[in-house]
């Protein structure tokens, strides 16, 4: 089991610069007209030749891939060759995802199922803060993995972050399994918390806002390879990236948290550290690929752009706190809605310096500091100590 210890040392919230994060990242400033400009080169425009997606016919003779071949997007070069490497941070993440693999069903909810069916174990704002929680994240799996699926893979022409891509995806359905997991073990209405989306605005809001972006790549014949197409298809990463994975979760993620640290519905919370260890690498991959996608086309991040992209992130930060105070109508848990006004100013401006933008909010602090520590994937190297079931790693299989 974890340990939810309200007398953890605490560290400072220092900025958690992930290892395999691009070197370069290029000068935020650098491009400052304002005006989207067109590409230096016919490469970088995408028209020189057409963009592959992989589905291609396959050409008998043709070369073999170089590395120098390999781009993020508007790639001419052959998808379906792993290898060679260009980027190997996508790789590193794909096998960081995979060592830190766990199911729900994992978890043991029986100290949960008891603590629901008390009456007098939590109170009425305990359960609708667990229940709205319930509810933002059991559609919000299924619009990420979508948006994934459908609206990114197709796009990013590199084959080590199309592997990771894969991954992520299989994590957002272990993560959609985690919410119906615990909607069966509590005996939830799960209309209720499957179509809160539909029915609760604060919840509604955010979702309805992040469809906007994904929408834009729906078109059948939408391809990238011009500026105003490129650019869209940023959009949509830090949409989904920065913002859905990298804001919206984050109010949810310091209640159910919350909650651990209390000793309360400690399955759930542990499913939501993992689900959280897992979204924090989302994030990463979101950052490393939309920093690569400003180093392979400066032109695309215009001074324009970088105040949509601002722009972007203050809207959704202000969804982020409406979500706060409306599922925490009042004080509980040693937390209340306004101190989610500070921290998700902090959090903004950590997504603007992650992708080289200029902070939102100078100044805002983080109320949460153990937040920082419960992020730290280094210390998650002892997650699985008291894990019950055992991957197979070897052995031989039966074919009865
Ligand atoms: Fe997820
Ligand atoms: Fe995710």
């Amino acid at each position: 089991m974890l340990e939810w210890n309200d007398n953890r040392p605490t560290e400072p919230n220092q900025p958690r610069v992930h290892p395999q994060q691009p070197a370069e990242v290029p000068d935020p400033h650098a491009v400052g007209d304002g005006e989207l400009r067109e590409p230096a080169t016919a490469r970088e425009s995408g028209h020189e030749h057409d963009v592959v997606t992989g589905l291609e016919q396959v050409e008998m003779g043709a070369d073999r891939v170089q590395v120098d071949d390999k781009a993020i997007i508007n790639c001419r070069a052959d998808v379906n060759q792993l290898v060679p490497f260009k980027y190997q941070w996508a790789w590193e993440k794909y096998l960081s995802g995979c060592a830190n693999h766990w199911m729900p069903q994992e978890i043991n909810m029986s100290a949960d199922i008891a603590m629901w069916q008390d009456p007098d174990a939590l109170s009425d704002d305990e359960r609708l803060i667990l229940k709205r929680g319930f509810g933002f994240f059991a559609s919000s799996e299924s619009l990420v993995a979508n948006n994934l699926v459908l609206g990114i893979y197709k796009h990013l022409t590199n084959p080590e972050c199309r592997q990771y891509l894969l991954r992520q995806a299989f994590e957002e359905a272990v993560h959609g399994h985690c919410f119906q997991y615990i909607v069966e073990s509590l005996n939830l209405d799960e209309g209720e918390i499957f179509n809160m989306y539909r029915e609760l605005p604060s919840v509604h809001n955010k979702a309805a806002w992040a469809m906007q972006y994904t929408q834009s790549l729906n078109d059948p014949d939408f391809t990238t390879g011009t500026p105003e197409n490129d650019q869209k298809f940023l959009r949509d990463l830090i949409a989904f990236y920065v913002i859905f994975e990298g804001i919206f979760f984050y109010a949810g993620f310091v209640q159910f948290l919350s909650f651990g640290r209390r000793n309360k519905m400690t399955g759930t919370a542990e499913q939501v550290q993992y689900i959280m260890r897992d979204e924090s690498m989302h994030l990463n991959f979101g950052i490393d690929v939309i920093n690569q996608i400003k180093i392979e086309n400066p032109h695309l991040w215009t001074a324009s752009f970088q105040e949509e992209a601002r722009a972007m992130i203050d809207e959704a930060m202000h969804l982020e706190i409406a979500y706060a105070h409306d599922s925490m109508p009042r004080g509980v848990l040693g937390m209340n809605a306004s101190m989610f006004d500070e921290y998700m100013k902090f959090i903004a401006n950590r997504r603007c310096s992650q992708i080289g933008l200029a902070e939102l909010y100078p100044g805002a602090e983080n109320p949460f500091p153990w937040m920082s520590e419960m992020m730290d994937l280094k210390k998650e190297k002892n997650f699985f100590e008291t894990r019950v079931i055992e991957y197979q790693t070897g052995g031989a299989l039966s074919w009865d």
